[in-house]
């Protein structure tokens, strides 16, 4: 049996589509568990190239079973286009299932996300994806929200859709948009509730039996757990829990079912959307970074913040969500830069802290602290062991995982499956 939670150690897009389905290519589950088509994952194989939002990054697989679980929450008509792009792609095998429990995103959640940061000040403004991912949640804990067994229920569908519209229209009109039409989601929706109703059922029976069944579980992580809704950058987060310690209630299983967490890192830091980014610079180095590491959003093609690597993240987020081993990705984008930083920690007023402040402005007047390291320039994007990499290389990935308290178990030299490097055998 085995249960590995795969997670972002940073603001997300680390890079962990392509270690998820590395590591799914031994998995017999891969399990999405928080957050929705929000998250961005590139996967290339074979020459082709695939951006996976909803789906898990096992689809490819024809072996494994690919879950949404309870803790998502889901658009079926991105579900359903993703479903599309992937026949298109030849992607026709695979076996998906969406748990009951999961919560339903639809339009007006959409027009809700959009209008919240609208009625924001500039520096108030979360920068959402505009998913509509926050206000599917808020509907969740205000326990109105209409999760798959509704949705494919076609009369508590039309019920609740019915009771939730006339209170939203009643807040569009307030601010000057547009009511939304009741029958026309419903007529809409509707076919995209009986298409996807055969792939919905309960998925925590699912997974209880697979690890019954002695089988191997991946749970892929959305986003990273600087946007963690708990232990994040409060309030510049998503609405979900990207970290590990989430997954039993996202999912539905026992704790003690979690073998390994493998915390992705980029060999440096980026961003997207607003909030304080300790590290984050921008000059030549930057631009060279974001060029070639291709840092523009896989969901909105926003152009990425770029930061030095901050270890007072990656022990965060060690702590937060027990990171057992690092995976450290696009580690070739750093050749060719001759002196390379890593953050070992903050200065607020004039005093050294290791930890992330809770409260924002703190967290705004911390300084980075950094130390120097050395850069290479030979060509790393064919090395297939950690011996061969230049020793600037190694010295640089040894302190990474010396300041983080963390052993890197993978590193990653290049977007191709074949360029990953792993340590330690992990499913
Ligand atoms: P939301 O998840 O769309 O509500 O956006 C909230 C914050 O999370 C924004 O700063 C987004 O840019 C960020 N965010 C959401 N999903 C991702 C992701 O997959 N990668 C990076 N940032 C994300």
């Amino acid at each position: 049996m085995k249960g590995v939670v795969v997670v972002g150690t940073q603001w997300g897009d680390e890079g962990k589509g392509k270690i998820t389905d590395f590591l799914a290519e031994k998995a017999d589950v891969v399990v999405r568990f928080q957050g929705g088509n929000n998250a961005g994952h590139t996967i290339k194989f074979d020459g082709k190239k695939f951006a996976l939002h909803l789906i898990p990054s096992g689809i490819f697989r024809k072996d494994a079973i690919n879950v949404l679980a309870n803790g998502m929450v889901i658009n079926p008509k991105a579900a359903l286009e993703e479903l599309e792009m992937l026949k298109q792609g030849g992607v026709n095998e695979y076996n998906l299932a969406i748990s009951n429990r999961a919560h339903v995103v639809l339009p007006y959640h959409i027009e809700l996300d959009g209008l919240f940061e609208e009625l924001k000040e500039d520096s108030k403004k979360v920068g959402t994806t505009k998913k509509g991912i926050g206000p599917t949640y808020a509907d969740k804990y205000s326990r109105i929200g209409i999760r798959m067994c509704d949705f494919i229920d076609p009369e508590t569908f039309y019920d609740k859709l019915t009771d939730n519209l006339n209170y939203y229209n009643k807040l569009f009109k307030l601010f000057g948009k547009e009511e939304m039409n009741i029958e026309a989601i419903y007529t809409e929706y509707s076919k995209y509730a009986e298409v996807l109703s055969k792939f919905v059922t309960d998925t925590s029976i699912l997974l209880n039996k697979a690890f019954d069944d002695d089988k191997k579980v991946l749970f892929e992580g959305a986003q990273g757990a600087l946007l963690c809704t708990d232990h994040g950058t409060y309030p510049f987060v998503t609405s979900s829990s990207p970290t590990a310690a989430s997954v039993p209630l996202n999912t539905g299983i026992s704790p003690k079912y979690i073998t390994d967490v493998i915390g992705i890192t980029k060999a440096y830091s980026t961003r997207v959307g607003s909030g304080y980014f300790a590290t984050e610079f921008e000059n030549k180095v930057a631009k060279q970074i974001r060029d070639i590491g291709h840092e523009y959003g896989t969901t909105t093609g926003r152009p990425r913040r770029i930061g030095w690597i901050d270890t007072v993240v990656l022990r965060h987020t060690r702590r937060v969500s027990g990171i057992t081993g690092l995976s450290v990705m696009l580690l070739d984008v750093l050749t060719n830069i001759e002196t390379l930083k890593i953050c070992v920690a903050y200065k607020l007023e004039d005093e050294l802290i290791d930890y992330i402040p809770a409260n924002i402005k703190d967290y705004e007047n911390c300084e980075p602290v950094y130390i120097e390291v050395p850069g290479w320039t030979e060509d790393i994007t064919q090395v297939a062991k950690f011996s061969d990499l230049p020793l600037n290389a190694q010295n640089y990935l040894n302190k990474i995982s010396e300041l983080s308290e963390t052993p890197v178990s993978i590193f990653s030299v290049g977007p191709d499956r074949t360029q990953t490097v792993v340590l330690e055998d992990l499913m």
